[in-house]
């Protein structure tokens, strides 16, 4: 059975506090590790990229190459896939040539029916319905800026997007407290939070940024309109009091972190006030891609 990586679901809290350990562990050692020795050499990983990517692109392909593999940078346009080669027999050739799939793709059904077809590891890059790397990255930045997660309280405010599942996935797998404040129109699918917490999850579901920012220890937000959204325009109205600003993170604790996945659209869900502020991790966030993927990577190949 290869070891798939598609979403927080299919794991348990230890096996995910395995792979975050194991990302901690490799990041302390980065400076001492040379190109091209390392616990992946010979390992080629293809990245598919269905949609435009920065950090997931450059950090999974930097992360291959710390660890002694490499990556191939493929887009879907480029490929017979975008000529209508189905996903089973796109997953069939790959797997014959690389040892590892990491794709974006919108269709989390695609994502799915690749890795049943794959007979290497697949990696969920970002699909409509999810981002559990990216969640991985915000856990461990969490955790390095302010100890352990579990028993804290993170707020969300904004879209219900790709981005808050993986956080609603993540919340009974590290025991936080999960604070979501969505415009009704917006809301999650109450199917989503009901598992949530039917598997342990403490969430609460709020129209009100400002009940659901209250006390907590971080706020997190994302871009109003996801890759493949229409109706900008109705979005960027349902959605304005949602923002964060100065305003709003003061009901938050005083020492409260902000999170973005980013790219971050300044002035629209977050003002650069915050952004740049002294709370803003965002950017130990997007480096901490790298290191989560490497510790997701190590962990599909067998390594740790
Ligand atoms: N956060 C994130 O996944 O960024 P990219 O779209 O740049 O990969
Ligand atoms: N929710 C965003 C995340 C981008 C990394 C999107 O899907 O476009």
């Amino acid at each position: 059975m290869s070891r798939h990586f598609l979403d927080l679901t299919e794991f348990d809290g230890d096996e995910l506090r395995h792979i975050l350990d194991g990302a901690k562990r490799i990041k302390s050692t980065r400076n001492g590790v040379r190109r091209g020795e390392g616990p992946l050499a010979g390992k080629v990983l293809a990245m598919v990229f269905e949609q435009p990517s920065t950090r997931t692109r450059i950090s999974f392909d930097v992360g291959m190459r710390e660890l002694g593999g490499e990556a191939l940078m493929l887009t879907g346009a480029e490929m017979q896939l975008g000529r209508g080669e189905t996903i089973a027999d796109t997953a069939r050739v790959l797997s014959r040539f690389v040892d590892g799939i990491m794709i974006r793709i919108l269709s989390h059904d695609d994502l799915n029916e690749l890795a049943e077809y794959a007979t290497v590891p697949v990696i969920n890059g970002l699909t409509k319905l999810s981002h559990p790397c990216q969640i991985m990255a915000d856990v461990m930045t969490f955790e390095e800026h302010r100890g352990q997660i579990a028993g804290r309280k993170i707020a969300w405010t904004g879209d219900s997007n790709n981005v808050l599942a993986s956080w609603i996935h993540a919340a009974p797998k590290f025991d936080f407290e999960l604070r979501i404040a969505t415009p009704g129109e917006l809301a999650p699918p109450q199917e989503l939070i009901e598992q949530a917490r039917a598997a342990g999850g403490s969430i609460v579901v709020t129209d009100d940024p400002y009940e659901a920012v209250k006390g907590t220890d971080c706020v997190v937000t994302d871009c109003w309109v996801s890759m493949g959204d229409e109706d900008e325009a109705t979005r960027h109205n349902l959605l304005k009091s949602y923002q964060v600003n100065s305003r709003l993170m003061q009901e938050a604790k005083s020492d409260a972190l902000f999170m973005h996945c980013l790219p971050a659209h300044r002035d629209e869900e977050v003002t650069s006030e915050i952004m740049d502020g002294p709370n803003s991790v965002v950017f130990d966030g997007a480096e901490n891609r790298l290191h989560a993927q490497k510790g997701i990577l190590a962990w599909c190949f067998g390594a740790i």
